[in-house]
């Protein structure tokens, strides 16, 4: 379709956007979080809106920017959260904090990142040098929160004022809740709220004590708003009181409704159904694109299809494995958690190494995990083999190089990797659950026909039928032609940002108008 056509209608709105987050890659990364929020920004300017994203200082953060600068103080209404935690305590008078500007590489998307003791530290957002959570993590991300009010409501100095402002993620949870709690005159409206969930099951459970030292409202302290299992959650804080909550795939939006992936706020989740929607995750196309990436060894596109064994090889070679080109090679980059099914593929990787595959996994997560899987390279190393860390040139190596790319996920909000695979002409397997189930269109024997086939989908969480997925693959793969196809349908796929963003445009739209219409919470039975 033309973009110029569609573009028009659009314009009408202009929207001043701060978008908040803990992660915003190529500053601060663990998962996707970092890719959204980066690429929905970038998208959204291209649809000429006004958007800054706000993100902590990370000191990692901070070497990767250029031409930062400070450009402004901004003083915080709290008294100052326990002097030992980090801010110093001062009585009777606010806390500060700087606010460092930058550009998003590659883009005129402005970032302003939150300086302060709390965040100057190695390790990454969430995590010590040993991977334990920081204690502290409650006090860090509220810091986020309460700067985003303040910006939020104009009372700094830096003549920016957001009409909307889009929290993700618990570590923005407080936002809305601070700001309902604003008072909002005719002449400084509190701005519209967006919430969207990346993933329930991190929900930011802190105990009362931490919700008295965090000087939030104590009236809040009710089942109805913060109050959770006698601790309070962060994530409920964005359910209750946001004007609109979004989830990044329409099935992960009815599926959260579920007792089952609810984590005990279905409940609530049901009861605000109205506000509640899915928008499918985009992909960066640039940095995600066969034909141009700068971190594989020879690029290739639809008609240079060839040229892929070349990645496939140099995966191989990287990882030790010997060269095999018609050797099934099978990849993984993820979060080596219970979320991302890893517990299935150890279940039945006896069966798999039994059969002539060859596996690679980057990741890196639970220890247990992590362990369990290093016996298995010790066993069978010209099978599989494992690279433990974070590594963004070789994720997209493996992309490029694997056959296909293993996403045995139990739950997964919308997932980018199987994204990425269909960009680069590697089949997924997947399990039929969220985003995946979005995303990827099962090779049944008819949707082979019909050219709509993608990649291999399978149901049941359990170990049996992922070993049935995979024969099911291999069986694909040694039909050229059919393989063939199922690379093409997959890459001709359009997963771009700009659709997407144009259904957050109308989110804010009908944030707007929510939160004209004021209160949308009032009681409700968990
Ligand atoms: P999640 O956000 O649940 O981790 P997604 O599929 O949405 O899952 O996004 C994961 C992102 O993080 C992808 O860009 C993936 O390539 C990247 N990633 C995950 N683990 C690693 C790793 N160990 N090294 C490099 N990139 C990684
Ligand atoms: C979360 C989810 C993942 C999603 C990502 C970006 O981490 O686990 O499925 O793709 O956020 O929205």
């Amino acid at each position: 379709m033309n973009s110029k056509k569609t573009k028009t209608p659009l314009l009408k709105e202009k929207y001043k956007i701060l978008f908040v987050s803990s992660e915003l890659h190529p500053f601060a990364k663990t998962g996707g979080l970092g890719d959204v929020s980066n690429s929905l920004p970038k998208a959204l300017k291209a649809l000429h809106q006004d958007i800054i994203v706000l993100i902590p200082a990370y000191p990692f953060a901070i070497k990767k920017a250029e031409s930062i600068k400070c450009i402004a103080k901004i003083d915080l209404p709290i008294k100052g959260f326990p002097g030992h935690l980090g801010l110093p305590v001062i009585e009777g008078k606010t806390n500060s904090v700087s606010i460092m500007e930058t550009k998003l590489p590659g883009s005129h998307v402005k970032v302003w990142m939150i300086e302060s003791e709390l965040y100057n530290r190695s390790g990454t957002p969430y995590f010590d040098a040993d991977g334990m959570e920081w204690e502290d993590n409650d006090f860090r991300f509220a810091l986020l929160n309460y700067v985003a009010v303040e910006i939020a409501m104009g009372r700094t100095s830096l003549k920016w004022q957001p009409d909307i402002v889009h929290g993700n993620d618990w570590q923005a949870g407080l936002v809305g809740v601070l700001l309902e709690h604003e008072h909002s005159t005719k002449k400084n409206m509190r701005p519209a709220t967006v919430f969207t969930i990346h993933n329930m099951a991190h929900m930011g459970v802190f105990s009362r004590e931490r919700f008295d030292a965090l000087e939030l409202n104590p009236h809040l302290w009710n089942h109805h708003e913060l109050e959770f299992h006698d601790d309070f959650s962060f994530i409920k804080g964005g359910l209750v009181f946001s004007d609109r909550v979004n989830t990044v795939s329409p099935s992960y939006a009815k599926e959260i409704q579920s007792e089952e992936f609810g984590y005990g706020l279905s409940g609530l989740l049901s009861y605000r159904s109205e506000r509640l929607s899915g928008i499918l995750n985009g992909i960066d196309m640039k940095e995600w694109n066969p034909a141009k990436d700068t971190m594989i060894k020879k690029n290739y596109s639809i008609k240079t299809l060839a040229n892929k064994a070349s990645n496939k090889s140099a995966l191989q070679k990287h990882f030790n494995l010997p060269k095999r080109k018609n050797t099934l090679l099978l990849g993984m980059v993820a979060r080596l958690v219970y979320q991302k099914g890893v517990d299935l593929l150890l279940e039945s990787m006896d069966d798999i190494l039994d059969l002539p595959f060859q596996i690679v996994i980057l990741g890196s997560g639970d220890l247990e995990l992590e362990s369990r899987l290093r016996q298995w390279v010790n066993r069978y190393p010209e099978k599989i083999q494992i690279q433990l860390g974070y590594d963004e040139s070789l994720s997209h190596l493996i992309e490029a190089g694997a056959d296909a790319f293993l996403m045995p996920s139990r739950f997964e909000p919308c997932g980018l990797n199987q994204l990425y695979s269909l960009r680069y002409g590697t089949i997924p397997i997947v399990r039929k659950t969220g985003g995946l189930a979005d995303t990827v269109t099962h090779a049944s024997e008819e949707n082979l026909a019909d050219n709509t086939a993608t990649g291999v989908v399978f149901h049941e969480a359990e170990g049996s039928t992922l070993i049935d997925a995979i024969n099911l693959t291999s069986l694909l793969y040694q039909n050229k032609d059919v393989w063939k196809k199922l690379m093409i349908n997959g890459m001709k796929q359009e997963f771009s940002w700009k659709e997407s963003a144009k259904q957050y445009l109308k989110l804010y739209g009908q944030a707007i108008k929510d939160r004209n219409k004021f209160k949308k919470h009032t009681s409700v039975t968990l």
